[in-house]
């Protein structure tokens, strides 16, 4: 029935307009929002912080339950805390940025993320819209709607430059096609498509365009059940 919330899972490489998407659909059918990439972008910020060496899987593994990251669910204002410090803007330094792959492939990292996403997925009343690399197939294999969104690279590094702002193209394209190849590579819960998720390809699409047709495939989830 209606009352029951739903789940839906959006996964996908970087630049393909997950975000965006996500928090948009969130706001449009009233539901809340979770981005797990910056929950791995926190936890990555705070072993920077405390001089944990990243090259060190073990090292890592040995600290990951130290930090609390809270994360708050509204689309319209989405927050991320670190023991209580606000690390929304640090989070998406170059220097987190090179080193998120790193840190989000060790396992007991992951274990801790995917503790944190579950009971926020269940604690929400109308549901929520999870964006992430391994929601649909390892998060939440129960979502509702699973949603595989793809773009080609030159579209995903265009993307991305434009959030730069004068960045150089073919850097960011090299940066992006790396960290894709590692979260695809990793051994725990790479970056994979279900085989029950819809892939849309946003190549040739407005985000408007791909807004709408995530927001049609929900209300149709939600009228079929
Ligand atoms: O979506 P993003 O670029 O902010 O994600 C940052 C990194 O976090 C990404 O390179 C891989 C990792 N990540 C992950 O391993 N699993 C997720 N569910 C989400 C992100």
């Amino acid at each position: 029935g209606a009352a029951q919330p739903v789940i839906v899972a959006i996964d996908g490489p970087s630049g393909t307009g997950k975000s965006s998407t996500s928090k948009a659909v969130a706001a449009q059918l009233g539901l809340s929002y979770l981005d797990t990439g910056a929950q791995y972008r926190a936890i990555t910020w705070w072993m920077v912080n405390n001089g944990i060496d990243i090259e060190d899987p073990t090292a890592i593994a040995a600290v990951a339950g130290k930090p609390e990251i809270i994360s708050g669910t509204d689309p319209a204002h989405p927050t991320i805390t670190v023991d209580g410090t606000d690390v929304a803007g640090p989070i998406r330094s170059q220097e987190v940025t090179s080193k998120v792959s790193a840190v989000s492939a060790v396992p007991e990292v992951r274990t801790r993320i995917t503790e944190l996403q579950r009971s926020l997925a269940a604690s929400v009343e109308k549901g929520i819209v999870v964006e992430g690399r391994d929601i649909g197939t390892t998060v939440l294999p129960d979502a509702d709607l699973k949603i595989f969104l793809t773009a080609s690279p030159e579209a995903r590094a265009a993307r991305r430059n434009g959030e730069l702002k004068g960045a150089d193209v073919h850097a960011t394209r090299e940066a992006l096609i790396k960290r894709d190849a590692a979260d695809s590579s990793r051994k725990t819960s790479p970056l994979a498509k279900a085989d029950d998720a819809v892939e849309v390809d946003t190549t040739e699409l407005t985000l408007a365009q791909v807004i709408e047709c995530v927001v049609t495939l929900v209300e149709e989830k939600r009228a079929a059940r």
